[in-house]
């Protein structure tokens, strides 16, 4: 990734803290009938099609308030004297359609846990999408396993199942595909492929809040399922994360691994720690935003899908711009970003990065989203320490480097633009400002060139 650009942590704190001044006058009708009235764009010294600011992330209430007050007076800030982070799993548990949930300190911890419950070890090999957070491998080296990229689906931005296959060997142990933006993987093929070689499946849904998959919700698909509650996301607590499953055994390993090993359920007290374990509990505090945070939850969902399928609708069109497209038996995203396709040579050549920067001086935010990070650094710096030199053959070292290689996740890394689930929580007059902004720029793009 260029290092002008924003990651998306930045980019989406940037997005919410936006805050522009007065609303210019202009008219600019929908795509198809561009008008020349439009303008001269705003990078090149004309009047922005928008100076109003977009919705703050988070939004709380006084509810939030009094129960956060009310956990603080009461000092029982730790789940092991209280109740709310139980209460909370109870409800999210509901909310998903699973049989149990299991909360935790953050996403990555509930990959953690989920990995190891799910017996990936030292020296095993899991299949994961390259289009991610970077948190995504971090788990996969910390639990010293090998982290393979299976190339994406430039169109859905998520794990292509056609590619999946050919990266299995004897180590492999497990595919963690990734709902990422809240796009669900088609996990119907991804299912079928682990059943057949005998994989298990841990769904990153940690971008998937009540996204769907032939109306299942993401993260009960697969053996384990893990969400992430940061600052940032659709359902945040600053910090949180959460584990869901079906499998009452499966969960109370769970249970007990983030708790330090401890006996729970059918994990019996044979001492006073019979299983390996951490600790990755989540806090009272986290548990009671995450439940004034669920109150609204749905609704802003509904409002999310509606304005995103609206401001389709108004792009789909421009030549250029392509859309995001949900996998087969896909029913619904989360859109914790709305993410489409630029394609230069529809708009004379101009580099995505000026296309961006014309994109936000018109008023609106956006990002250019992931690099190819199965090249990034961390990669090597695993491969050549200590542990993965003694757990992996020179000559499997040698292959991995060699197939490492994901030419669509390449050419998506170059070409994907993303707006932040917050833009998404105004009206539709916000999407047209979007689509304005963008036919704005493709009627004015030879003069960008
Ligand atoms: C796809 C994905 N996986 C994992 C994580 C890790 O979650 P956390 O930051 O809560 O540890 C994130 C969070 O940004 C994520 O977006």
């Amino acid at each position: 990734m260029n290092k002008k650009d924003l990651n998306r942590r930045e980019f989406l704190n940037a997005a919410s803290a936006a805050s522009l001044a007065a609303v210019a006058s202009r008219t600019i009708p929908a795509y198809g009938n561009v008008s020349k009235k439009a303008g001269k764009l705003a990078i090149l010294g004309g009047q922005p099609v928008r100076t109003k600011g977009w919705y703050g992330w988070p939004i709380w209430d006084k509810g939030a308030e009094e129960s956060i007050l009310s956990v603080l007076r009461s000092g029982n800030w730790f789940r092991g004297r209280g109740t709310k982070v139980s209460e909370f799993e109870k409800q999210y548990a509901e909310l998903m359609g699973a049989r149990r949930c299991l909360a935790t300190a953050s996403g990555t911890t509930a990959l953690l846990v989920a990995l190891h419950v799910l017996g990936v070890d030292a020296g095993d090999e899991v299949l994961v999408a390259p289009y991610t957070f970077i948190a995504t491998y971090n788990v996969v080296f910390l639990t010293k396993a090998l982290p393979v990229f299976v190339d994406t689906d430039q169109e859905t931005f998520t794990m292509n199942p056609d590619k999946i296959e050919e990266r299995i060997n004897e180590r492999t142990k497990a595919i963690l595909p990734v709902h990422i933006l809240g796009l669900p993987a088609d996990m119907d093929r991804i299912n079928a492929i682990a059943k057949k070689h005998n994989l298990v499946v841990i769904e990153d849904a940690c971008q998937a809040w009540l996204a769907e998959y032939r109306n299942k919700k993401c993260g009960t698909l697969g053996d384990l399922g893990c969400f992430s509650f940061q600052n940032s996301k659709n359902l945040p607590a600053g910090e949180g994360g959460a584990v869901i499953g079906n499998d009452e055994e499966i969960m109370d390993k769970c249970y007990s691994f983030h708790n330090c090993g401890r006996p729970y359920g059918t994990v019996k007290g044979t001492s006073g720690y019979p299983v390996r374990g951490s600790n990755r509990r989540m806090q009272q505090f986290q548990a009671v935003i995450l439940m004034s945070q669920m109150k609204r939850i749905q609704k802003d969902a509904d409002t999310r899908l509606e304005n995103a399928l609206y401001l389709t609708s108004r792009i789909k069109d421009i030549p250029g711009i392509i859309p995001y497209k949900l996998a087969e038996g896909a029913t619904r995203s989360a859109y914790h970003l709305y993410p489409f396709r630029y394609k230069k040579e529809h708009f004379s050549d101009i580099p995505r990065n000026k296309f961006l920067a014309a994109l936000r001086a018109e008023g609106v935010p956006c990002s250019s989203g992931y690099g190819p990070q199965n090249k990034d650094g961390v990669i090597e710096e695993a491969l050549n320490s200590r542990g993965y030199k003694r757990l992996y053959s020179s000559r499997r070292l040698k292959r991995y480097r060699e197939e490492n290689h994901c030419p669509d996740n390449d050419q998506l890394c170059k070409e994907a633009v993303w707006f932040s689930q917050s833009m998404l929580l105004g009206t539709k007059r916000d999407m047209d400002d979007i689509a304005d902004a963008i036919a704005k720029i493709y009627e004015n793009r030879a003069k960008l060139a």
